[in-house]
């Protein structure tokens, strides 16, 4: 039987496993996708912990396969599905989790992936890169306006920083002084982050901040909202909705469709987006992967790699 990586019930790592799964059957608007990449994302170990993404009330089955996206070949559709057939080479977000051999997409969340795009760029796409989509466009900046990212040297906030300078927007990054080279590589002003942050920041953009998409939360994303004088043009991925609401922010609106899927993997073909995948794993090693994002100080993309 083909091989998963679970967790067994809430908790911490612990909770983790290799399990023999069955392989899942396509329902009605289903993919059956044998994986060749799976994302490696926090949201993998929050829900391990048992958060739940708003709206999210069903009963969580145990053992449940860790992982939200992948790339992978369609093996076989469910009933009613259009435009995908069994050898299309697609890319994600998974129903029955993404650390396995064989998972499900939805068609809705469902794209192909362009010849040129690698399978490991293109598990990447759904969670991060989309999300990052998601909110610098959902701030509709005019070109040359300023944007500051926070948790930028992470996997959202370098997608945010490349899609947002491929629209033309400024740039400031706020990361750890190890990753100034890297912020700088995607074309931000890089600064330092920790205590006297938006000092800093301040002095980087002496012509002011237009808007600030946080990945961070807590009492960066309060201090973040010091620097704004229109705060309805604070948004974060990285905190509760609550939290950023009463800051006279928002939490970045998901689409989650396949149009945004095919939007992000354009900006990847035509050079605009590099995912910036720096670890790969093979399946066996998915723990030690899920251990490097846990951290909380990933760089770039963590990726397990399923051999095709
Ligand atoms: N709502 C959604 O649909 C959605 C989707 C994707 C992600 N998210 C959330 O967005 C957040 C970011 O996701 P990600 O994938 O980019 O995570 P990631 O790759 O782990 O990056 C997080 C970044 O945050 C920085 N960081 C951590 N603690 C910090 C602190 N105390 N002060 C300043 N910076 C700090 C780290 O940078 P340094 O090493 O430089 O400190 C790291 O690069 C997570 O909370 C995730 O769950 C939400």
């Amino acid at each position: 039987m083909p091989k998963a990586y679970v967790f067994t019930r809430y908790g911490g790592p612990d909770t983790e496993a290799f399990v023999e799964v069955e392989r899942p059957v396509p329902g009605p608007g289903q993919l059956l996708v044998a994986v060749r990449a799976a994302g490696v994302n926090p949201v993998d170990w929050k829900l391990r912990t048992g958060y739940r993404r708003p709206g999210d009330t069903g009963e969580r089955v145990f053992p449940a396969v860790l992982g939200s996206e992948v790339s992978g070949v369609v093996e076989a559709v469910g009933e009613g599905v259009d435009g995908f057939a069994a050898g299309d080479e697609v890319f994600g977000n998974t129903l029955t989790g993404g650390y396995a051999e064989y998972t499900l997409l939805p068609v809705r969340l469902a794209a192909h992936k362009p010849a040129g795009l690698a399978f490991s760029d293109a598990a990447t796409l759904p969670v991060a890169a989309a999300t990052a989509y998601d909110g610098v466009h959902q701030l509709d900046l005019p070109k040359g306006a300023t944007l500051l990212v926070t948790g930028a040297g992470g996997g959202v906030g370098a997608a945010a920083l490349q899609i947002a300078r491929a629209l033309g927007l400024r740039v400031v990054g706020v990361a750890s002084e190890g990753k100034k080279d890297f912020v700088e590589s995607l074309g931000a002003v890089h600064v330092p982050s920790g205590p006297g942050w938006s000092d800093r920041a301040r002095a980087a953009a002496p012509d002011g901040i237009d808007a600030v998409y946080d990945l961070v939360g807590g009492e960066v994303l309060t201090e973040a909202a010091t620097l704004l004088t229109d705060r309805t043009r604070l948004i974060t991925a990285g905190a509760p909705e609550q939290d950023v609401e009463r800051l006279g922010g928002t939490r970045v609106t998901r689409a989650r469709t396949s149009a945004v899927l095919d939007a992000v993997a354009r900006l990847v073909v035509n050079g605009d987006l590099d995912p910036h995948v720096v670890q790969r794993f093979p399946l066996a090693e998915a723990g030690e992967a899920l251990r490097t994002v846990e951290d909380g100080h990933a760089r770039g993309k963590v990726v397990i790699e399923v051999a095709g």
